[in-house]
């Protein structure tokens, strides 16, 4: 079979493409990107390219989102099944009966969520700007979609405001139950446990630090610590056992695997970057909408 590294290198010139790539994607995806990192580094990334064509390795929400920010750029999702459970889990015509019953109330919508519900908001933040975009609002309460467990956990760092929350969360991280650190904490002796805030409120709290994906990858490369208990996805892994190889990193649940981030393999890049597949289109009014919340996201933080 033909080396495809070389040829997805040849065909990013021919075409004048990037190539982005979410800390959860395999790691011969992470292997060919120009840029790997959580979803507020890839957003400003795609937001700030001089590339013809940003190739999106991640799922349908992050393609979007690069979309909208570059409206100019051929954006391409090498998948076009990589959904979000997540950001399926909440509407547009939902979140206007929520606003309905706060009027005057603003919100603040999870970057994993569609552009008809950006669009229907205030200011979007990723889990690694929540906290200050929350924060940074002048109100008291704040409606916070769609992920109820990031809400809680911002929630607790924001004493002073009201968050209402909807019922939304990630299927992958909600595997993750109060028992598992026990187990893991008892068989890894002083090992340091990193979680994202969309485990369940009851896993963060007995975490030793909670973050964005890049953030944990950051935490533990700084730490004196030698071992390391992942409380996130699994793709994480590989960046973090090639910038750490003196320490050891072990899942917090087996099931830490997202599937549609995995769908990606490096013969969707190729193919991809051969056919230019699959373009995501966001209709203009949705766009216009969408993007004065994600653009609001990135001035705040
Ligand atoms: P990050 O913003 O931390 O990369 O997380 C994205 C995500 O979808 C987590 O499941």
């Amino acid at each position: 079979m033909k080396d495809l590294k070389p040829e997805v290198q040849r065909l990013k010139k021919e075409r004048n493409a990037v190539i982005l790539a979410h800390n959860y994607q395999l790691d011969e995806v992470q292997e060919v990107a120009d840029y790997v990192g959580d979803s507020f580094y890839l957003s400003k990334t795609a937001a700030n390219t001089n590339s013809d064509v940003i190739v999106f390795c991640g799922v349908h929400f992050m393609a979007e989102t690069a979309k909208i920010l570059s409206p100019d750029k051929t954006v391409l999702l090498p998948e076009k099944d990589a959904g979000c459970p997540l950001a399926d889990m909440i509407t547009a015509g939902g979140l206007r009966e929520l606003k309905a019953r706060y009027p005057g109330v603003p919100v603040v919508c999870y970057v994993n969520s569609p552009a008809e519900v950006k669009a229907e908001s205030d200011v979007c933040c990723t889990s690694a700007n929540a906290v200050k975009v929350v924060s940074s609002l002048p109100d008291n309460k704040v409606i916070f979609v769609p992920d109820e467990h990031l809400g809680h956990w911002v929630a607790g760092q924001v004493p002073d405001k009201q968050l209402i929350l909807w019922q939304g969360c990630c299927i992958t991280h909600a595997k993750v139950k109060p028992a598992d650190v026990a187990t893991v904490r008892d068989k890894y002796l002083g090992a340091v446990v990193l979680v994202h805030p969309e485990c369940e409120p009851a896993v963060v709290e007995l975490a030793d630090f909670v973050g964005s994906t890049s953030a944990i990858i950051s935490y533990a490369g700084k730490s004196e610590a030698k071992t390391f208990i992942i409380g996130t996805e699994m793709g994480v892994l590989y960046k973090l056992r090639a910038d750490n190889p003196d320490k050891q990193f072990f899942l917090l649940h087996t099931g830490l695997v997202c599937p549609n981030m995995k769908k990606t393999r490096l013969e969707s890049v190729y193919e991809a970057l051969v056919h230019f597949q699959h373009e995501i289109t966001v209709e203009e009014r949705l766009a216009t909408a969408a993007k004065r919340a994600l653009t609001r996201m990135l001035e705040l933080a």
